[in-house]
C-alpha cells in the first residue's frame, strides 16, 4: 500500500527526511528539520507571490482552475448566479448553509436595518477633491468606521464579530454610494428600506427629485448577479490582504480598508475599469491587430485577460457575458462590446495567449455593462468592492475560528551585507 509520505534526500548531507503528506500538501515547517548542522536555521520554502504555497485550510469557496469551476459552499457558480440573490448567496457564504425561509427573511431584515451610516460620514466624504478617485475614498471611509464602533476590536468576541459583519456588508453600498455622489456633485441619498439590496443601492446613486426611487428590474437583477459572481474567490490578494492584515486582530474594518486597498490595483479588482479605458484607447476594430502585436511584444498587458488560477475561461466571464445582452436590451449595446468581441476572438485564436492560457477574466465583460448602467469608470472598482465585503468577512471568521492560524509573518532569504561598521560622513566616497 503506497504511504502518504514524502521522502527527501539532502545531497548536501546524504541525509533521508520522511515527511507526511496532507491533502495533496506538505508542511513547511516539516522542512526545517533539514540542516547541514547546529548552526544550519533548516530549509524554508521560496514563493514570492504564494504561487504553489497554500496559506490556510478553507471550507469556503472552490476552484479548479483547469476546469473553470467555481463553487461557494458546494454549490456551482452558474446555478447562484440563475436562481439565488446576492443576500441569499451572502447568506450561504458566512454560515455555510443557504438560509431557509425565515433565516432569509431574518437576514434580509438585520442588512436592511444596518444602512444608516453616522451624519459625521459625510463630513469628512465632503473633505475629498470632487475629483477624488471613489476607491481612494472607500479606503479612507471604511478604515475610518472603525473610530465609530470601538467595541469592533473585542474580535474574540464572536457576537461582536457577527455584529460587525453585518454592519460592514450593510454599510458598503451606503458608503460607496455617498463617494458617488460627492464626485458627481449631487446630495447624499439616504437608504430606502423598502427596497432591496441592489434596488436600494441604485437609489442611494441615482435618485435625483422623486419621491420615491423604482430601478428597472433588468438592470437590479442584473447587478444582484455580478454582486453574486464577485462575492468570494478564494485566496485572492484582497482576501489575503485581509487575512493578513486581520491576523494582526486588528479590527474588522481596518483589515477591510486593506482589503479594498488591495484591490483597487488595476491587476486585481482594477482591473474592470483598466478593460474599459484599453477599449476606449483601441477606439476602433481596425487598432486590434497592432494592439495585440504591442502586447505580444511585451508593451502592456490586455486587461481582464488572465487569471493566477483559471488556465481555462473563468465561468464568471461566460455568466457575465450572458448577462450583457440582457442588460443591452435594456440600455442600448455599448458599442465598446463589438471591440471587445473582436478582441477576445483574436486573442482566442493566438498562440500567444493559447500557450499561456490566457483567457477572458469577470473583468473583461463586467465594466461594458457597468458603463451601459451609467456609472462612471472610476466607480468599476467599487462595485467589486461591496460585494466581495462578505467574502473578505466569511474568510476573516474562518481565520478567526482556526486554531492554527497565527499573525502572517513570512520568512524572507537575506542576500544584503554582512555585519560592517558606521562610516563617519567625511570618510564616505
Ligand atoms: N496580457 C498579456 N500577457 C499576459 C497577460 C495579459 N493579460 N497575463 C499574463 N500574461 C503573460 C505574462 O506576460 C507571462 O508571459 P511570459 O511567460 O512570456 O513571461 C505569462 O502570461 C504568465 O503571466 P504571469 O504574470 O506570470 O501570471 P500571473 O498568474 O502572475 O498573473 C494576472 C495573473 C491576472 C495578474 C495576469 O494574467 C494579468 O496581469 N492580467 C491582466 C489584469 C487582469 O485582468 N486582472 C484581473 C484578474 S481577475 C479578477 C481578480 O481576481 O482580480
Amino acid at each position: 500500500m503506497s504511504k502518504e509520505t514524502l521522502t527527501i534526500t539532502d545531497n548536501r548531507t546524504g541525509k533521508t527526511y520522511e515527511v507526511a503528506i496532507k491533502d495533496g500538501t506538505i508542511k513547511a515547517m516539516d522542512l526545517r528539520q533539514i540542516t547541514t548542522g547546529e548552526d544550519d536555521f533548516g530549509i524554508m520554502c521560496y514563493d514570492p507571490a504564494f504561487t504553489n504555497t497554500a496559506s490556510c485550510k478553507s471550507k469556503i469557496t472552490f476552484i479548479d482552475g483547469d476546469k473553470g469551476i467555481l463553487r461557494y459552499r458546494g454549490y456551482p457558480i452558474e446555478q447562484l448566479a440563475e436562481k439565488s440573490t446576492y443576500l441569499e448567496t451572502a447568506y450561504l457564504i458566512l454560515n455555510g448553509e443557504l438560509p431557509t425561509q425565515s433565516q432569509l427573511n431574518d437576514w434580509t431584515h438585520t442588512i436592511t436595518n444596518h444602512t444608516m451610516t453616522h451624519e459625521n460620514i459625510k463630513k469628512f466624504i465632503d473633505g475629498f477633491r470632487y475629483d477624488a478617485h471613489p476607491m481612494g475614498m472607500l479606503i479612507s471611509v471604511v478604515g475610518a468606521l472603525s473610530t465609530f464602533y470601538p467595541a469592533a476590536k473585542n474580535i474574540n468576541d464572536a457576537k461582536v464579530r457577527r455584529q460587525e459583519t453585518e454592519r460592514l456588508i450593510a454599510k458598503m453600498p451606503t458608503l460607496a454610494a455617498f463617494c458617488y455622489r460627492h464626485i458627481m456633485g449631487f446630495p447624499f441619498a439616504y437608504p430606502d428600506n423598502d427596497l432591496s439590496y441592489t434596488g436600494n443601492f441604485l437609489n442611494m446613486l441615482f435618485k435625483m427629485t422623486e419621491l420615491k426611487y423604482k430601478s428597472n428590474p433588468v438592470l437590479e437583477r442584473a447587478l444582484d448577479v455580478l454582486f453574486i459572481l464577485h462575492a468570494d474567490h478564494e485566496q485572492n490578494c484582497s482576501t489575503n490582504a485581509m487575512r493578513s492584515v486581520g491576523s494582526s486582530q486588528v479590527d474588522p474594518y481596518s483589515a477591510v480598508a486593506a482589503a479594498v486597498a488591495a484591490l483597487y490595483g488595476p491587476l486585481h479588482g482594477g482591473a474592470n475599469e483598466a478593460v474599459l479605458r484599453m477599449l476606449t484607447e483601441i477606439g476602433s476594430k481596425h487598432n486590434i491587430p497592432d494592439f495585440i502585436e504591442k502586447v505580444k511584444g511585451g508593451s502592456g498587458r490586455l486587461m481582464g485577460f488572465g487569471h493566477r488560477v483559471y488556465k481555462n475561461y473563468d465561468p464568471r466571464a461566460r455568466i457575465i457575458k450572458e448577462t450583457a445582452d440582457q442588460v443591452f436590451e435594456v440600455t442600448g449595446r455599448n458599442p465598446l462590446l463589438d471591440i471587445a468581441l473582436e478582441l477576445e476572438k483574436i486573442a482566442l485564436e493566438d498562440e500567444y495567449f493559447i500557450k499561456r492560457k490566457l483567457y477572458p477574466n469577470v473583468d473583461f465583460y463586467s465594466g461594458l455593462i457597468y458603463q451601459a448602467m451609467g456609472f462612471p469608470v472610476d466607480m468599476f472598482p467599487v462595485l467589486f468592492a461591496i460585494p466581495r465585503t462578505v467574502g473578505w468577512l466569511a474568510q476573516w471568521e474562518e481565520m478567526m475560528q482556526d486554531s492554527e492560524q497565527k499573525i502572517a509573518r513570512p520568512r524572507q532569504i537575506y542576500l544584503g551585507y554582512d555585519e560592517r561598521d558606521y562610516v563617519a560622513m567625511e570618510s564616505r566616497s
